[in-house]
């Protein structure tokens, strides 16, 4: 039939493109000001959350900014933030176990890829990956010591 979609059972589910930004913001006077000046021409606000000092490589730290809960680590010398809760039943993410860049729920064990901008790589009770959203992975920064977010 013209026009029409058909999907089968091995049809691969839409997956909408992922976000691309910059690692860095490079961090001269002047490209900060425009960095500051993109952020709200798009809705988005650099949050401070903590010394950099604070940061572990491996480590999980849970933090609330503005209302977001999110969990600060440092992976491979950069700072990586993401959404504290699972997208499946909201597990506690700072409880889970983070190995090579993919922190897995302490729940039900489903995986997300940090280096793939959170990307579900394992469902939960290993069902296949996407049987769950993603999760959220914010932008950081490091300014004067302390680490931002992009929020
Ligand atoms: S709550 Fe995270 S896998 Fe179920």
């Amino acid at each position: 039939m013209v026009g029409s979609t058909v999907w089968s059972q091995n049809s691969i589910p839409y997956r909408p493109p992922l976000k691309s930004y910059p690692d860095t913001i490079p961090l001269s006077p002047i490209n900060l000001i425009k960095g500051e000046a993109n952020l709200k021409r798009i809705g988005l606000t650099l949050v401070k959350v903590c010394p950099v000092s604070k940061i572990k490589q491996g480590e999980l730290l849970a933090f609330q900014v503005q209302g977001v809960d999110i969990v600060l680590t440092l992976l491979g010398g950069r700072i990586v933030a993401f959404q504290r809760w699972c997208t499946h039943e909201e597990g506690d993410l700072s409880m889970g176990m983070l190995e090579g860049g993919v922190i897995e729920c302490p729940e039900h064990g489903a995986k997300f890829d940090l280096s793939l901008n959170g990307r579900n790589v394992l469902g939960p009770d290993e069902e296949e990956a996407g049987s769950v959203p993603d999760i959220r992975v914010f932008k950081t920064e490091v300014k004067d010591g302390n680490v931002y977010v992009e929020l």
